[in-house]
């Protein structure tokens, strides 16, 4: 059956609307602004809201013990493989309205197409909200994704928000099941494949005049955390020369983080997005200073090197002006190919579409890096207004949208004749 059989319903068109509702209370924990972080009562409201969705759209909906919202639309064949379409359903703090539930709201108009058609594949497809893809409330993120590819250390349940909370309190009391988590883990014989549609973050796209592009491989990141110590004192008299000030140390380590990165190789990127002065006040010299590293390349080879180098470097300047540091890894992630057959069937669709093929990697992290561990994976970017994300500026037209969706729905079609043969 062709693509374009959809029953009456312009695939895709409303996934803008969703979205923009999506981005403000209840599914925001503040007025005026985007902020939704894993396990809050606005993350709670989302998936509440992505529950009818999925319901109007066809699909039997469940959580699992990860707070992974699935909606699953059966094939001809109850309890066949499924293809997971999804992305996620948090946000960083002021975010955008569209960087991760996008591909969700996508993913349910692809499978409201397909119901309306009454049209039924050799595959289930399941549609998933992740929850934690930013790590914005606790120091690592993925936990979500890493639950159904079974990649979740354990240790992750005892990491901790800024308010001393657990993921596994914050999990049991939003209703999922911390004790039983591994219950969460998709076996590989049950999921075909993962397709991820997600802006792009990024101005390629926009500046070759082109909506939709197909994703080669996502950047390899650490994300770390720097502890330098010295001595809490007197703003007003300790003189200068006598004092263990950790702060212009932290200043220094963050220019050479940025001196190692602008002169590296393979997409080289360090960010310093949180700091910490201790205990935090205009006359109190401060006795620690934390700071977060985001280090990104597109190989680990690169990204490593980095790491390591930065590292002594931190330890090299406290230890010149008498002060201690403490360089902690949170989390490490490897760079991910996208699947090449998947990406030719994703170009296929865009062929299809008459639409140019653009291929092009991926700086931003994704939860198909995670579930690259339990299926191969393909991702769509789409163009985003000025490359900017993270961002309340974020846009996207509603026409880009709908050609996404129409893209998805052409690389079914051609995962289906592949299914087939
Ligand atoms: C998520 O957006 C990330 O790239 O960290
Ligand atoms: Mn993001
Ligand atoms: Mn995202």
């Amino acid at each position: 059956m062709e693509a374009d059989v959809t029953g009456g319903f312009e695939i895709g068109a409303r996934a803008k609307t969703r979205c923009d509702a999506l981005g403000a209370p209840p599914y925001s924990e503040a007025e005026g602004q985007l902020t939704r972080r894993f396990l809050t009562a606005a993350h709670g409201a989302a998936l509440d809201a992505l529950t009818r969705w999925m319901l109007e759209a066809g699909m039997s909906v469940r959580r699992d013990a990860a707070a992974n919202l699935i909606g699953r639309y059966e094939g001809e064949t109850p309890g066949a493989k499924a293809l997971i379409i999804g992305s996620h359903i948090d946000s960083v703090r002021n975010g955008g309205r569209y960087d991760g539930p996008l591909g969700i709201v996508l993913g349910v108009d692809v499978v409201e197409a397909l119901s309306r058609a009454g049209r039924r594949l050799p595959f289930a497809i399941e549609v998933v909200a992740f929850g934690d893809e930013e790590g914005s409330r606790f120091p690592a993120s993925m936990s979500c994704s890493r639950a159904i590819a079974g990649t979740l250390d354990a240790s992750a349940l005892d990491m901790k928000d800024a308010e001393g909370v657990s993921v596994a309190e914050a999990l049991a009391a939003f209703g999922g099941d911390p004790a039983n988590i591994a219950s969460a883990a998709r076996k590989r014989e049950d999921v075909l494949a993962f397709l991820e549609a997600h802006i792009e973050q990024g101005p390629v796209l926009e500046a070759e005049g082109l909506a939709l592009g197909v994703v080669t491989a996502i950047a390899a990141q650490k994300r770390l955390m720097v502890r330098i110590e010295g001595t809490a004192g007197h703003a007003g008299t300790t003189p200068m020369n006598l004092r263990k000030d950790p702060g212009p140390a932290a200043a220094e380590a963050m220019l050479t983080l940025e001196r190692i990165c602008r002169a590296g190789t393979d997409g080289l990127v360090g960010t310093v997005g949180r700091m910490t002065a201790l205990p935090g006040a205009f006359n109190v010299i401060p006795g620690a200073v934390e700071f977060s590293m985001d280090i990104r390349a597109e190989t680990s080879a690169t990204r490593d090197e980095a790491v390591l180098t930065i590292g002594a470097e931190i330890h090299a300047i406290a230890a010149k002006r008498g002060l201690s540091a403490t360089v902690t890894l949170m989390q490490a992630l490897a760079e991910s190919p996208c699947d090449p057959s998947l990406m030719n069937l994703l170009e296929q669709a865009l062929r299809d579409l008459d639409l140019p093929l653009r291929r092009l990697p991926s700086g931003a992290g994704h939860d198909a890096m995670v579930m690259a561990d339990l299926c191969p994976t393909a991702m769509l970017f789409i163009r985003c207004e000025g490359g900017i994300s993270h961002n309340p500026a974020e846009a996207v037209t509603e026409a880009d949208c709908a050609l996404a969706a129409q893209a998805m729905l052409h690389f079914i079609d051609k995962l289906e004749r592949r299914e087939r043969a």
